[in-house]
């Protein structure tokens, strides 16, 4: 993981090479309208307000809970007590990036979305909530952690979700086996470079030419960078925009020529 001063010089230097907000000089009408439609979009939609309390009341919640240990960094599975409120505030993907997820799904209208690494469900509950007729999986390994995540699909009326609580290895397969197809899938747990891969290489044999996939965290250490590297390079993919917390790849053919973007967000 880099330091917050790497991180810092890391993001300046995507800030200074990166497409403007508004999209002045990208020549492509897809990412055009990606940056107008959806980026841009400024709405004030009701479910910000129906989820984002939501957000406040875990950041306020200074209970334990236990919670295994299975991402970047851990090779040994450990189990610890921690406070909701400082899980919550490292690990929940932060509105303005929910929000836009929020904004692509209402967009595309994915009919099968795929999460992997739910936290507390905030996330989860605005895929969701931006196309009520999808089906959600999610995938969390921290037992308590989902079970919190699945009280806050109750609390909100979400019963487009399902949660599958375990390892990524064991329960991404067995989602997988469930539906065969993706239409969205936000990648957001186990941040280190040989997984991400093998989720990518996995996760392609269940895409097809409209699927969206979304990696998060794609400049968070060197392993991240040269495992977004080779997924932007790899030949399935036609279209990628860095967004620099997170990386967004398309595979539709209708691109004849590989396209990477970098935009200012
Ligand atoms: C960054 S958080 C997810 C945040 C959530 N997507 C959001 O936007 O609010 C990553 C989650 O993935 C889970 N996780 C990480 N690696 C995992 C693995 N190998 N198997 C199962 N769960 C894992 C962690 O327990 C953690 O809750």
């Amino acid at each position: 993981m880099y330091s917050p001063f790497q991180l810092a010089v890391k993001y300046l230097k995507y800030y200074t090479r990166a497409s403007n907000s508004k999209g002045h000089g990208v020549h492509s009408p897809f990412v055009f309208d990606f940056i107008k439609l959806i980026k841009n979009d400024r709405e004030n939609y009701p479910a910000y307000k129906a989820i984002e309390p939501l957000r406040a009341k875990l950041l306020a919640d200074e209970n334990f809970i236990l919670v295994e240990d299975f991402g970047a960094g851990s090779t040994v599975l450990k189990t610890n007590k921690r406070q909701v409120s400082r899980m919550a505030a490292s690990s929940l993907k932060p509105k303005k990036f929910a929000q836009l997820l929020f904004r692509m799904v209402k967009y595309y209208q994915p009919a099968s979305i795929l999460e992997l690494g739910t936290s507390f469900g905030i996330t989860t509950a605005y895929l969701a909530t931006a196309n009520p007729a999808a089906k959600v999986h999610t995938l969390e390994g921290a037992i308590d952690v989902a079970r919190r995540a699945n009280e806050n699909f109750i609390a909100l009326g979400l019963t487009n979700i399902r949660i599958w609580s375990g390892r990524f290895l064991t329960t991404l397969p067995q989602v997988l086996s469930v539906q065969d197809k993706f239409d969205f899938v936000f990648v957001d747990g186990n941040h280190r470079k040989i997984p991400t891969l093998e989720y990518f290489q996995l996760l392609l044999q269940h895409s097809h030419d409209q699927t969206i996939i979304v990696f998060d965290d794609i400049h968070w250490s060197e392993e991240m960078e040269e495992a977004w590297a080779a997924i932007i390079a790899h030949e399935a993919v036609t279209l990628s925009i860095d967004l620099f917390f997170i990386g967004i790849v398309f595979l539709r053919k209708e691109f004849k020529v590989k396209q990477q973007f970098s935009i200012r967000f």
